[in-house]
């Protein structure tokens, strides 16, 4: 098995011999986008897959610490409360997208690095 660093040195190389690669990257970001919102997804993990505190409530999923493979078995076979998601309603292409949608998403900042919030801990 191709470790995932190998990988992405792959895709790298396959970028530099042929940058056309890196639009195809973009618009399967954008495909996993719209299957994001189609899927439901979205609903129980958040428009940012920020997670809610609702309930019930649902973890973070973006940025994903998990490699694809993790990612897959979970939503494929998941802790109770998230519905299975089969083959049969989302092929494995359609849950790549998803995953490289949800890997594209940047980390919240620091609290500490959000202005106005650390404006409100001043005496006034
Ligand atoms: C009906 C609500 C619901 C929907 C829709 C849903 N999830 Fe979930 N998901 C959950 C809940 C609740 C958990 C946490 C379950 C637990 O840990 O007990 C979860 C957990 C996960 C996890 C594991 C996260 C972690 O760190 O443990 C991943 C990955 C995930 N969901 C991906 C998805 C994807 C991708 C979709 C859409 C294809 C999706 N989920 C749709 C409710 C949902």
């Amino acid at each position: 098995m191709i470790s995932y660093k190998l990988k992405n040195i792959i895709f790298i190389l396959l970028i530099l011999i042929n940058p056309s690669l890196l639009l195809a990257q973009d618009d399967i970001k954008g495909i996993g986008k719209k299957l994001y919102f189609d899927h439901a997804c979205w609903q129980c993990h958040g428009l940012e897959g920020q997670g809610s505190s609702a309930s019930p409530a649902t973890p973070r999923i973006a940025p994903t610490l998990y490699p694809y493979e993790v990612f897959s078995i979970l939503t494929r076979k998941p802790p109770p409360g998230m519905p299975a998601y089969s083959s049969k309603i989302l092929s494995n292409n359609d849950l790549l997208a998803i995953y490289e949608y949800v890997k594209s998403i940047p980390a919240p900042p620091e609290i500490e690095d959000i202005e106005i919030l650390n404006d409100l801990s001043k005496d006034y």
